[in-house]
């Protein structure tokens, strides 16, 4: 068996945010980087990443994996117009109507880090479902893309807390009457200031040291990418400092930003004629925004300083026309 793929788990707090065109772009350039790339539709219920490949709705999918066992994943692979791209189709001809039960939700996961490819490019649902969860805890450095509007910013930041807190309430289920108390300061009424990574580590290690050591360091280990989609001007990349320091206060969490995309009019004109983005003639401001986003992703390089990201928008921006 050769060497695992590399996950990169796509997901956002808000929907209609950019991550199907995303995960695609991206999995289209991996491609053309020369790397075996599958992307898989994991947005189970509404599926659309075949689009944005050119591809029809009829080949048969996770859901009909899930369903009735039809054929291996691996057999399941679609191949796409693009060079070293293949696509793994989601509902399929099984519309997705309920939870996938734990074991089947386990077997996927295993089954996904088995796919043969250098990188899978995994798109997933908006909001904080348990599968998208468990699906975004594929990798340790999953990206979560947002727009720059303040109720996307936040619907980003809640999907982030909420994935933390799901790992830490898993983790802690071991020791029921700790997962009472936790569940229950999770819980807190909004009027009360929310609780804390830091204050949750706290109250485990006062109560079951072992237990604290264990999951400080299970979480501490993600370590999430931020992509900030549909930005106006470089000087949008302000909040990208803010948003760090508050997850870095409230939930411990290094998070890094990958990059901004700018709002780029080509795209949506060609999503709205069902024109696929990456195809013969990629729009070249969207193209031009992926491409450090796609060399860090490759690098696996820590992502630059907020002046460093400024500057190389401020770059683009000014090549473009766009600020
Ligand atoms: N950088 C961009 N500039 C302009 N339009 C964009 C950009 N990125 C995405 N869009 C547009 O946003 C719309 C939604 O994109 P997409 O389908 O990728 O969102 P999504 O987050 O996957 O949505 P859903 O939550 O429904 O799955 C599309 O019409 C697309 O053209
Ligand atoms: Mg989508």
């Amino acid at each position: 068996m050769g060497m695992r793929p590399t996950i990169i788990p796509v997901a956002s707090g808000k929907g209609g945010v950019g991550k199907s065109v995303f995960a695609a772009s991206l999995a289209i350039l991996l491609g053309r980087m020369g790397f075996d790339t599958i992307a898989v539709d994991l947005d189970l219920g509404g599926s659309n990443l075949h689009t944005y490949f050119g591809l029809p709705n009829t080949h048969p999918g996770v859901g009909d994996y899930l369903k009735q066992r039809l054929a291996e994943l691996n057999q399941l692979l679609v191949d796409t117009p693009f060079p070293k791209v293949r696509f793994l189709p989601g509902d399929g001809k099984t519309p997705f109507m309920a939870n996938i039960p734990k074991g089947q939700r386990f077997q996927l996961l295993d089954d996904i880090q088995h796919l043969p490819a250098r990188f899978v490019v995994v798109d997933l649902g908006a909001g904080s479902s348990i599968n998208t969860m468990n699906f975004f805890g594929l990798a340790n450095d999953s990206i979560v893309i947002t727009t720059l509007d303040t109720p996307a910013l936040m619907n980003a930041m809640v999907f982030l807390r909420n994935f933390l807190f799901a790992n830490i309430l898993t983790l802690a289920a071991e020791d029921p009457i700790l997962h009472r108390k936790l569940l229950d300061l999770y819980r807190r009424p909004a009027s009360r200031k929310n609780l804390t990574a830091q204050e949750a580590y706290q109250l485990v290690s006062g109560h079951n040291p072992s237990l604290g050591r264990t999951i400080r360091s299970r979480c501490q280990r993600f370590a999430p990418r931020l992509v900030l989609n549909m930005g106006d001007a470089a000087a949008d990349l302000a909040v990208a400092s803010k948003i760090r320091s508050s997850l870095q206060k409230n939930l411990s969490m290094d998070v890094s930003i990958l990059g901004m995309i700018f709002y780029d009019d080509q795209v949506r004109r060609l999503v709205r004629k069902n024109r696929v983005v990456m195809g013969e003639e990629p729009p070249p401001l969207y193209q031009a925004c992926l491409k450090p986003i796609v060399e860090r992703i490759v690098s696996g390089e820590r992502a630059p300083d907020p002046e460093t990201l400024r500057r190389e928008a401020e770059r683009i921006g000014k090549q473009y026309g766009c600020c």
